[in-house]
């Protein structure tokens, strides 16, 4: 197997319990959980200067002319956001999909999750590719689709699977937003879960949330449900042990949620808060972050939802913001009349975002140029059909 150390461009503080590490190591031939081995980079794209990448990209851009596209998460490095014609928060971009039919490649500067739903929404010639195959999410992989599927028969067992409606993040594999679609649910992201649960409440009698359990419990608080009528769900129980709840917990529950969690999100809290109010801030976090956390907090919403915050806000405001550092610098850099801090003193970037790095950016740009595809997404048909069902639930959902 080979091995190769991704260049850094964040310092990581050395002996804290964070999820991202710049200088990780990154296998190029490990099978994902996602079912699909990364094909290696040439080791010629790991050597080159930064100036070169820039330089390569562009003449590989100019070639491809209007049939590339590239298309940038917030959370993505400067070095690879300079590079986007659109960015957008996870719901922008999967809009943006369906909507722009005229690109035949569409590079996402992004995570797998995000990338298998631009491939699913997009028209049949456009092609998604992803730059490092590695760039996953660790909270959808809390959701092994085994467990789902197997969760999903023992509520069947329990007697209380056909109350309930499945419900799943957008940070989730296409087979999981496929097992949603056909059983009647939707997909949801961070901006619109209040509408999608309404949607499901109108349907059936409770929700099955995975697998955020803060994004679950904070937009089911928002609804006026209680914490008790919300079970967390532990999927690493065996099977049988009803994942650690009982038969009138989930008789009772309106929500049911999956006990899986974002470390990059989970990290903030109301002590930082506090600081951040000393400070004269006004504080704005993302609903992956805890309850206590969200309810300490001014405003709450996705990445989209934080930019507008801070970019509409009058000059000389104070902003403490609770989400992933790559975003937050970002918006202190295009806000100069503006204070925009992280509530996290400690750096923690998302490390799997982080692996969509400009070497990566240029290969797979290069490649496309030489008319080579390398890292393709490709959802298979039989996931691609019944995700979209759930996917255009929720673009129909207003
Ligand atoms: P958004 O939907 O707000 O872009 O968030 C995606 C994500 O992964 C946050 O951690
Ligand atoms: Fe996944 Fe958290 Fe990274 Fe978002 S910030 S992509 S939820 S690991």
């Amino acid at each position: 197997m080979i091995t190769q150390t991704v260049p850094g461009q964040l310092t990581v503080l050395p002996g804290i319990a964070c999820e991202a590490d710049s200088t990780e190591t990154v296998p190029l031939t490990e099978e994902r959980s996602f079912g699909f081995w990364q094909q290696d980079i040439p080791q010629q794209y790991l050597a080159l200067e930064p100036r070169e990448i820039i330089e390569r990209i562009r003449i590989a851009r100019q070639k491809l002319g209007e049939r590339l596209i590239v298309l940038g998460h917030h959370y993505q490095r400067e070095d690879i956001i300079q590079f986007a014609d659109f960015k957008g928060d996870s719901f922008k971009l999967a809009q943006w999909a369906v909507e722009h039919e005229e690109s035949e490649f569409i590079v996402f500067c992004g995570v797998h999750f995000m990338a298998e739903a631009a491939d699913i929404l997009s028209a049949p010639h456009q092609r998604v590719v992803l730059p490092n195959m590695a760039a996953g999410c660790s909270m959808a992989d809390m959701a092994d689709p085994e467990d789902v599927y197997a969760a999903w028969d023992e509520l069947e067992e329990a007697g209380v699977a056909k109350d309930t409606m499945p419900i799943t993040y957008m940070n989730s594999a296409a087979s999981l937003k496929a097992f949603v679609g056909e059983r009647g649910g939707a997909v949801c992201t961070s901006s619109n879960a209040p509408k999608v649960l309404k949607w499901a409440f109108e349907r059936k009698k409770r929700v099955l949330f995975f697998p955020d359990q803060h994004l679950g419990r904070n937009t089911g608080i928002k609804m006026g449900v209680s914490l008790d009528e919300m079970p967390l769900w532990n999927y690493r129980l065996p099977f049988g042990s009803l994942g650690g709840t009982t038969q009138e917990d989930l008789e009772r529950s309106r929500v049911l949620l999956w006990q899986g969690h974002c470390s990059v999100h989970q990290r903030f809290t109301v002590d930082q808060i506090n600081e951040a109010r000393e400070r004269g801030a006004q504080v704005v976090v993302h609903p992956e972050c805890r309850a206590e956390v969200v309810e300490a907090a001014d405003s709450d919403g996705s990445t989209e939802f934080i930019v507008r915050s801070v970019s509409e806000s009058p000059p000389g405001s104070i902003w403490g913001i609770g989400t992933e550092i790559n975003l937050v610098s970002r918006l202190a850099k295009e806000n100069p009349d503006k204070t925009v801090f992280c509530l996290d003193p400690v750096v923690c970037p998302c490390s799997t975002m982080y692996r969509v790095h400009p070497a990566y950016l240029s290969w797979v740009i290069e490649a496309l140029a030489d008319g080579e595809v390398v890292n393709q997404i490709k959802v298979p048909d039989d996931d691609k059909r019944w995700a979209k069902v759930a996917l255009d639930r929720m673009l129909e959902i207003i």
